[in-house]
């Protein structure tokens, strides 16, 4: 039987088949004890640290909520702490360790995560690093069950489109892998996955019955998938100078309604893990569509907006598979 008390929650690649599918039949379970008003408090009387050294409104709420809901208390840790500047990851994860139960943390830096895991003595959960976001990755895998028309997921197909060498790329990766779906990407090749993580991917699909196919041709990517996916085309912590370089390379990957018709599938799905920019209606997409002359960059308006689009969903599911990783680590 799987068990994951006291583990921590880093990357996808840490974790079995069966312990991601553990955490997904949990998440279920959640939902419907929410939906039906009979949730357990298994977090009760517990305290946990979030610490956001970068923007989020997703994974905090849904971190929060999730507490919440399950009777634990939270301190939101922004800017103000002396971690990073004044005194190390090392100490600050001794320190939270002697107060708190459980540790969750966004951030650039991958090794920061793992230190604060190495440390603690806690189980730690990676809420988005530069290389990994596997607690999305979670939601993703959720929202493809409820969306997925009767079908287990190694019978489904999914394709990234766009910036595939990001934290989104490299976990939906892995986790497709994992979970046996038939993974295509493209991209522009120096936006794909590295040579070594693409290997290992390989190596899982092997395993599971998973399929990885990686190219710079939409049209192959995209024919008969069930799902659609992109993120943002310049990630948090990537300089503005980036959109200069990737608006013209990124352009031919845009998630449109023609790109949506190519897959041939009437019942395709269109996510994201978002934020997207889908209009010129936020502060950076508003500056990058007047400097590029295009509104809706990685996804446009009408197939955002369109009933292919379960991002909503989603995003919903962030806080019942955030729960999930919480009650199965920490919970009694
Ligand atoms: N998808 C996601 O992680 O959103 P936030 O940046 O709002 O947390
Ligand atoms: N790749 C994006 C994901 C946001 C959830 C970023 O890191 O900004």
């Amino acid at each position: 039987a799987v068990n994951l008390r006291n583990r921590s929650f880093l990357k996808l690649l840490d974790f079995t088949s069966a312990e991601i599918r553990h955490l997904l039949t949990l998440s279920q379970d959640l939902k419907r004890a929410k939906y039906s008003g009979t949730e357990q408090r298994r977090l009760e009387g517990k305290n946990i640290a979030l610490i956001f050294e970068k923007a989020s409104t997703r994974t905090r709420c849904a971190f929060e909520v999730a507490a919440f809901d399950q009777g634990a208390n939270v301190t939101y840790i922004g800017g103000g702490s002396q971690m990073g500047s004044k005194e190390t990851v090392k100490d600050t994860a001794r320190v939270l360790g002697r107060m708190y139960d459980g540790i969750e943390f966004r951030g650039a830096r991958q090794t920061h995560v793992e230190e604060l895991a190495a440390y603690s003595g806690v189980p730690v959960w990676n809420g988005l690093t530069d290389e990994w976001h596997p607690t999305q990755i979670l939601a993703d895998l959720l929202t493809m069950i409820e969306h997925g028309r009767g079908k287990e997921l190694n019978e489904m197909s999914f394709c990234y489109l766009g910036d595939g060498r990001n934290n989104m790329g490299n976990s939906l990766m892995v986790g497709m892998a994992k979970m046996g779906v038939d993974f295509r990407m493209a991209a522009p090749k120096q936006f794909q996955p590295e040579a070594w993580l693409v290997e290992e991917c390989q190596k899982i699909a092997a395993e599971t019955g998973g399929k990885i196919t990686l190219t710079e041709d939409v049209d192959v990517a995209v024919a008969g998938c069930d799902f659609l996916y992109t993120d943002v085309w310049v990630s948090m912590g990537e300089p503005p100078e980036a959109w200069d370089q990737r608006v013209a390379l990124m352009k031919p990957y845009q998630v449109n309604m023609e790109v949506l018709r190519k897959t041939g599938n009437p019942h395709v799905k269109f996510m994201h893990c978002l934020p997207a920019f889908h209009n010129d209606e936020t502060v950076i997409g508003k500056e990058v569509a007047d400097k590029y002359g295009m509104n809706g960059l990685e996804v446009t308006e009408d197939v955002f907006e369109s009933e292919y689009s379960i991002v909503f969903d989603e995003a919903e599911n962030r806080m019942h598979t955030i729960k999930a990783v919480m009650v199965a680590t920490l919970g009694s």
